[in-house]
């Protein structure tokens, strides 16, 4: 049966419903999005032609602030992935208890095929097709896989046009020249790194302590590699779509950083050192804490057999399937749920927001500081509904954001 990351979603909140004894009446309000939007998307190629792309934006719940999630720009999005991408944003942001709702925007594409003039002028269009939909106070997008702070300022400049003046709050994970907050581009990443912090502590396990192994090295693998190198854990192995670099003494994380930034694929990266592996064979590297930080749909029956490692950090939205986690948990390997262990970006996207309508600038380290309080009460939050109900963290992830997106819809009633 082909994996369907909507389905999954709605059986892992269906379980969690049951475990936690909620209320199946307002339960079924959230387990559907609130509105989906199908966008078609002309664009001018570069040599005349006209291609037409499609394009979605899901907003699962505003029921706790306004939509908020990011923009995925991807050869196999489809309305399925973008729906259980919007409810894991509602999920994540509950759990945490940022005021903001889920959404979630995709365009069917394979960015690099696009010139950079023609990845503009889509994000525009796109932008143009979905401006009646967002808004500082409405819906707030945010980067997601092959977007970036380039794309937000394309799509905070678009929205401000339409509007006839700077609106700043439209987007987040805007570059810092354009209002964005400091700490936000590493922020995915460094919430990753103090999930497994949390996790190790249960342990008495210290970063020092490991060895990580990272899948993915975009927005979030990259930084969070970054952050794991410079707390001391040993990073070693990491990859992109194109290949695996393998070092069991630890890799040289500062330089392959350096060259990931010109968006060389990591297969071509040669410092003497790093052993290059395929793809397939990143699930086999003997380490500590493995991170999926690349797509859904990676760990399965058949790679959560293969892993060797103690911890999976889900870095990723949806990496590991339902199989996966039945195996992973019978292996007793510990698993830090994505709806957590992600949820730094959408927090420090948060701040960014609150600094936008404020008007104000935050220093790096406040924001830092701030996202490891939120983490760290919303973990021990987590914790407490574990041993509450007997269950699983991601169980209890669940259990605590449904509990919050359940009451609240129960409080609201029901319009008209
Ligand atoms: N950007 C954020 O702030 C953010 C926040 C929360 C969650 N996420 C989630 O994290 C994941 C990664 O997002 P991103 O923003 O880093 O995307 P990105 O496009 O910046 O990076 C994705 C990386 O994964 C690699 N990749 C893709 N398929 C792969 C495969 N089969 N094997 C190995 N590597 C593969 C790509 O080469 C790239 O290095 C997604 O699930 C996204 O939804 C992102």
């Amino acid at each position: 049966m082909n994996y369907n990351p909507y389905v999954n979603v709605q059986n892992v909140m269906e379980e969690a419903r049951k475990t936690g004894g909620i209320d199946r009446r307002f339960f079924d309000v959230i387990k559907h999005p609130q509105r989906e939007t199908k966008v078609y998307l002309p664009v001018e190629m570069d040599d005349g032609e006209v291609r037409v792309f499609e394009g979605w934006r899901v907003q699962h719940s505003n029921i706790r602030g306004p939509f908020k999630g990011g923009i995925r720009f991807h050869q196999d999005c489809d309305l399925d992935e973008i729906r259980a991408l919007s409810v894991w944003m509602s999920l994540k942001c509950a759990v945490v208890d940022i005021p903001f709702g889920g959404a979630k925007g995709g365009v069917r594409v394979n960015p690099s095929e696009l010139s950079r003039r023609e990845l503009e002028r889509l994000t525009r269009r796109y932008t143009f097709a979905i401006e009646p939909l967002i808004g500082p106070d409405k819906d707030i997008p945010a980067p997601d896989v092959n977007t970036d702070a380039q794309t937000m300022a394309w799509v905070l400049d678009t929205y401000s046009m339409l509007n006839g003046r700077p609106c700043p709050g439209v987007v987040t994970g805007k570059p810092v020249e354009l209002r964005g907050s400091r700490g936000r581009a590493s922020a995915t990443g460094k919430g990753v790194v103090i999930s497994t912090k949390l996790i190790l502590a249960r342990s008495g396990l210290k970063l020092p302590d490991v060895s990580v192994t990272i899948q993915g090295f975009g927005n979030v693998g990259r930084y969070a590699a970054k952050a794991f190198h410079e707390q001391g854990a040993k990073v070693v192995a990491v990859s992109d779509i194109s290949g695996v670099l393998y070092d069991a003494d630890g890799l040289d994380i500062p330089s392959i950083s350096e060259f990931a930034k010109t968006k060389a694929p990591l297969s071509t990266f040669n410092d003497g050192h790093a052993e290059h592996l395929s793809v397939g064979d990143i699930f086999a590297v003997p380490c500590d804490v493995f991170v999926p930080a690349a797509l859904e749909n990676q760990i399965d029956e058949t790679t959560a057999a293969v892993l060797k490692c103690s911890y999976v950090i889900e870095a990723a939205n949806g990496p590991t399937t339902e199989a996966g986690d039945r195996i992973l948990a019978e292996r007793g390997i510990q698993l830090v749920p994505d709806i957590f262990a992600n949820s730094g970006g959408v927090i420090v996207s948060y701040f960014e927001w609150v600094q936008n309508i404020q008007e104000l600038t935050w220093e790096r380290d406040r924001v830092t500081d701030m996202l490891d309080d939120i983490m760290s009460r919303a973990f021990g939050e987590v914790l407490e509904e574990m041993a509450r109900s007997s269950c699983s963290l991601r169980i209890a992830a669940y259990i605590v954001a449904l509990k919050k997106l359940v009451y609240a819809e129960e409080i609201k009633g029901i319009f008209p």
